[in-house]
């Protein structure tokens, strides 16, 4: 499939310095350098978000990846609580304190700006495909107020997909989570823009096969879906994950149905 790379799993690299914290991220992000001389943004296991917001990290943007958003490289970062000893607030001592280990890290995109769609209007497809991801996978976290969408060297780059899947928060094998799920796109940065769902939704969800969802869930690292309790296994989470999208995915979808109706009355 084009723009599929080979991949063993998330590059890993150890983090050297920690630079300094993003202010702007309710998780406290920070900018850290690695030992392979590169800038990344590290998204905590310690933050108050917990781990369940790294998982959809990894699997949403990877998958995002997969569909052709260009997504910065997502990395694990090794961090040594003690690169922290000299940052004065408290705070970040208690994240850094709380997140030895695996990480998550984000290539850092330097001279990046939050994207505005006013001043540089996306294409009408572009804008679809983006809508139709986020209603996918549940991501509130695209508005106008909270574009999460980076522009850099003229192109659209997606960030933050922590609050995505939401439902793994109180999901049970006995409380699983709706297919049908509505998607209230009402602020969604792309509702203005968004051309007519059907062929984006045919094209994407024909791309989105169970072994590209597989492929996606063999990323996240074992120990952070052994933190979800609910499913006992790493593996019976991943099976958890893919019974989702399967459920969201089959025919017929009446979230984009809901999606689309709430689009064309935009227009
Ligand atoms: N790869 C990157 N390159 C450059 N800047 C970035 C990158 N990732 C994040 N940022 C900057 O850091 C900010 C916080 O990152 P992010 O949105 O991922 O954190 P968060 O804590 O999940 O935020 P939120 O408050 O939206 O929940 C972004 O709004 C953006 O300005
Ligand atoms: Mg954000």
């Amino acid at each position: 499939m084009p723009g599929v790379e080979p991949t063993n799993g998330l590059r890993r690299v150890a983090a050297t310095r920690y630079v300094t914290p993003f202010r702007e991220g309710g998780s406290l992000p920070g900018l850290v350098e690695a030992d392979d001389l590169g800038m990344y943004v590290l998204k905590f296991r310690g933050a108050g978000q917990g781990v369940k917001a790294l998982v959809a990290e990894v699997v949403v943007g990877e998958l995002a990846r997969r569909l052709g958003f260009r997504v910065p490289e997502l990395v694990l970062v090794d961090l040594d609580p003690e690169l922290g000893r000299s940052e004065p607030d408290q705070e970040v001592q208690e994240l850094l304190k709380a997140s030895g280990g695996w990480n998550l890290g984000l290539d850092y995109l330097p001279g990046s700006f939050d994207y505005n769609p006013v001043v540089r209007e996306p294409s009408a497809d572009l804008a679809a495909r983006l809508l139709w991801l986020d209603a996918l996978t549940l991501n509130v976290d695209r508005s106008w107020r909270n574009p999460n969408t980076l522009l850099w060297h003229r192109e659209l780059w997606l960030i933050d997909h922590g609050a995505s899947l939401y439902f793994h928060h109180s999901w049970r094998p006995e409380r699983f989570p709706a297919a049908g799920y509505r998607f209230d796109a009402a602020d969604h940065l792309m509702m203005p823009f968004a051309g007519p769902l059907a062929e984006v939704d045919a094209e994407l969800a024909a791309r989105v096969t169970p072994e590209l969802v597989r492929e996606v869930l063999a990323l996240v690292p074992d120990a952070w879906l052994a933190a979800d309790e609910a499913f006992g296994t790493p593996e019976a989470v991943r099976d958890a994950y893919e019974r989702f999208f399967a459920a969201r995915l089959a025919g017929p979808r009446t979230w984009v149905d809901e999606l689309e109706a709430a689009r064309a009355a935009r227009v």
